[in-house]
């Protein structure tokens, strides 16, 4: 599901700033939940509208992405919510320690060859910031359909500072506080398992 770049989208998130979080402004936004690799952003939207007392960012690289995402918050005149359009590796060292609500990493780019590990959100270098950035408390809630990543993550996770809370392998999508993302609603209509891992940091 390769998305097609689309030229309107990096002039559209320059005019609207009102949805933009620039990314050395992040510890100016106080707790909220982020969204890494937010995609198209119909999960961070939808997360705005039903939990309207939170307040949500969802953090994505690519422009074309992080233009729907800008024109969703802006077309649903959404508040609570705002992007940064950046990647994690550079932003995720700036984040103040404890100082977020907790961390949703859906459908993550699963990074199949072994050469290529420590570009998978959950690497041992990623979950150390997460660690770092996290409330005591605070959750970390990982969705992917791709079982070699799940178990890959769960291996790391288990040997890691956090919490194991959670390790669905037939996850069925009624957490209140969660929405289904672009990608899982594809692969929940070709009928495929969600796996879902949750974290605690203690
Ligand atoms: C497979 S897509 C999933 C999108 C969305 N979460 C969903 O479930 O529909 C993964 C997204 O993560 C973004 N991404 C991957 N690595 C990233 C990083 N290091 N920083 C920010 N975004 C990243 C990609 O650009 C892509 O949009």
């Amino acid at each position: 599901m390769r998305t097609k770049y689309k030229p309107w989208a990096k002039p559209y998130i320059e005019e609207h700033t009102e949805v933009m979080c620039p990314f050395d402004n992040i510890n100016n936004c106080k707790n909220y939940y982020l969204e890494i690799g937010s995609g198209k952003g119909q999960f961070l939207v939808n997360m705005a509208k039903n939990h309207p007392d939170n307040f949500f960012i969802g953090m994505e690289r690519n422009v074309t992405c992080a233009g729907f995402t800008a024109k969703k918050l802006v077309e649903g005149e959404i508040t609570n919510a705002k992007l940064v359009y950046a990647d994690a590796g550079q932003v995720l060292p700036s984040i103040e320690a404890e100082s977020v609500e907790g961390i949703f990493l859906n459908f993550s780019d699963p990074w199949p060859k072994k050469r290529h590990a420590k570009r998978r959100l959950t690497s041992d270098s990623f979950l150390g910031q997460y660690y770092r950035i996290l409330k005591r408390g605070a959750k970390l809630i990982f969705k992917t359909d791709n079982y070699d990543l799940f178990t890959y993550s769960l291996e790391i996770l288990e040997n890691s500072t956090f919490k194991l809370v959670e390790a669905n392998y037939s996850y069925d999508g009624k957490d209140p506080f969660d929405e289904i993302t672009e990608y899982e609603a594809s692969f929940r209509e070709e009928g495929q398992p969600i796996y879902r891992l949750i974290l605690e940091k203690l």
